[in-house]
Formats: structure tokens, C-alpha cells, sequence
């Protein structure tokens, strides 16, 4: 592992996961549904701390793959809330993967979550 640290190995991922065989696509990597659900999971922690109700992810931006990723490497998603709108929360993700001891970046993405009532209503983050 690379002695300097760069800001998202100080500060705590989201979740952090190794990935397994059962997770790889036909061609050995892993299957990049995978990486969403993730994702999706992750940045709905990030959400969540903005309200006490139900959330439901609204939208997934923009999410690129730029590296894949392998079997048995340790992927941290790493989550920054970049808006809070009256129903709303906007979350920003960035995905790493250790690899030979350096940190490889293997997407980044924006999402959105909502709060919803329990009719499935959009409704205030808080009262
Ligand atoms: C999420 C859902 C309740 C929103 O309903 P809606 O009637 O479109 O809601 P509204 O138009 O009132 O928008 C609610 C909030 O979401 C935001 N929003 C809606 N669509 C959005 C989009 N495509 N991108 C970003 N934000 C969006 C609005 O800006 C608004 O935010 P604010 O209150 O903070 O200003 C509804 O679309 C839904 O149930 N979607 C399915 C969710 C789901 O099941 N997700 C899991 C994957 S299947």
C-alpha cells in the first residue's frame, strides 16, 4: 500500500466489499450491475442521514466505467452529499479499487434519492 494518502483513503467509504466469483461477467471481471447495486446501496447510506423516511433512488447519472474490476479486490464507495432539495438528497460516488497496492479509480457517479410517504408520495426530507 502506497505510504501517502491521498483525501478518500482518510476519510471512511460508505461500504467497502470484496468482490467475488459469483459477481464476474463471462469474461472473468466483475459484472458492472454488480458495481450499481453498490453503488445504489451506498450512496442511499449517504441519503439516509438526511431523513428518518423511507428513500427511493430517483436517479443514477452519468455512471462510467473506466477501469474493470477483479475477482478478490477490496472496492470502497466513497459518498459526498452535493444537494439537499426539499424531497430530495444528491449524492456524489466515487468507486476505488485496491489493486497491487494502489488505489485504481473505477467509476464515479451522481445520484438522487427521494423520500416518500407510504404511498410511495414524495414528501419533506424533514417535517
Ligand atoms: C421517486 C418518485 C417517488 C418521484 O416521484 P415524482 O412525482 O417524479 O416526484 P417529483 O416530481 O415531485 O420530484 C420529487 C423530487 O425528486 C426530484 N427528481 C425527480 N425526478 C428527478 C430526476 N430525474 N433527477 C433528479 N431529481 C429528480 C425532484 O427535483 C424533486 O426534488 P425536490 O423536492 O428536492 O425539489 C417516483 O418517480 C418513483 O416512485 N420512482 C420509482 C423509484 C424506485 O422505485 N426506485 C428504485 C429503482 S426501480
Amino acid at each position: 500500500m502506497d505510504t501517502q494518502q491521498s483525501p478518500k483513503q482518510i476519510r471512511d467509504p460508505a461500504v467497502r466489499v470484496v468482490l467475488l466469483p459469483k459477481d464476474t461477467n463471462q469474461h472473468g471481471t466483475i459484472f458492472g450491475g454488480v458495481i450499481l447495486a453498490h453503488l445504489d446501496i451506498a450512496g442511499g447510506v449517504e441519503a439516509a442521514k438526511h431523513t428518518d423516511h423511507p428513500i427511493v433512488t430517483v436517479a443514477m447519472n452519468q455512471v462510467v466505467f473506466k477501469e474493470p474490476v477483479h475477482v478478490g479486490e477490496v472496492v470502497s464507495f466513497y459518498a459526498s452529499t452535493t444537494k439537499v432539495g426539499r424531497t430530495s438528497v444528491s449524492v456524489h460516488m466515487d468507486v476505488e479499487a485496491c489493486r497491487g497496492g494502489k488505489l485504481v479509480h473505477v467509476t464515479a457517479a451522481d445520484l438522487v434519492y427521494v423520500s416518500i410517504d407510504k404511498n410511495g408520495v414524495p414528501r419533506p426530507l424533514r417535517p
